[in-house]
């Protein structure tokens, strides 16, 4: 199977985590694309979703499912989203389409966090993947300059501003052994929106799509 057939099998079993008549939170990337195409075969069955980006809302509207603003929505059970890393605690880095901030939102609403991802997506120890952090403008040489002391390598994501007016920085070379800790010690650093850890919100389950088979993972499993 190619990754994208597998990103396919693994959006096809979150189909199962949606519940009848619920707001569904949707989240961004090409395996979220694929949950949003399987989301409209039983758009008769959900009151509508919420999205993470305005690329989501566009491709859910243009299925004809009806989009929530996050504020008009009391509860979300479920949330159903991709990931660029994900380790045993079903901690994970996001953000590599720049959508982290939304999506942090969204899964902090959430009473289920979802994540769909073929196999490649899980390693041991996060930090592999480059770490998207969404910066304030004005502040881009000071966020640089302290991602630098704590030992990172930030390059600035060129020609790409997020749905919110911001920057992206994706930083290489961090060995990621407490994603908690350095997720806090991120998001303390003035001009920083949001870094792409989700390791206080990990996620509830991961369908990961295997050769073998879509495998239902929780953390520690
Ligand atoms: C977007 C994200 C995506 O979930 C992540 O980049 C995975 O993308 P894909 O499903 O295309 O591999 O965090 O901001």
């Amino acid at each position: 199977m190619t990754q994208d057939e597998l990103k396919k099998a693994a959006a096809a079993a979150a189909i199962a985590q949606v519940s009848e008549g619920s707001v569904v939170g949707v989240g961004t990337g090409s395996t979220a694309n694929h949950f949003i195409d399987q989301l409209a075969t039983i758009k008769h069955r959900i009151a509508g979703a919420v999205a993470s980006s305005e690329a989501t809302k566009r491709r859910l509207e243009g299925h004809g499912i009806t989009v929530f603003d996050l504020n008009q929505v009391d509860e979300l059970p479920v949330y159903v989203d991709g990931a660029d890393e994900i380790n045993p605690a079903l901690q994970m880095i996001k953000g590599g389409g720049g959508a982290l901030t939304r999506e942090k939102i969204v899964a902090a609403v959430a009473r289920k966090l979802v994540c769909i991802a073929d196999a490649s997506k899980r390693v041991p120890v996060l930090g592999g993947f480059p770490l998207p952090i969404e910066v304030i403008p004005m502040a881009l040489g000071h966020v640089g300059r302290e991602l630098a002391r704590l030992g990172g390598t930030p390059v600035l994501r060129a020609g790409f501003v997020t749905d919110n007016g911001n920057l992206i920085v994706d930083v290489g070379g961090l060995v990621i052994v407490d994603p908690v800790e350095l997720e806090t010690r991120l998001n303390q650093i003035v001009g920083v929106v949001t870094c792409g850890l989700f390791a206080r919100r990990p996620a509830d389950v991961c369908l990961l799509a295997t050769a073998a088979g879509v495998q239902t993972l929780s953390a520690g499993g």
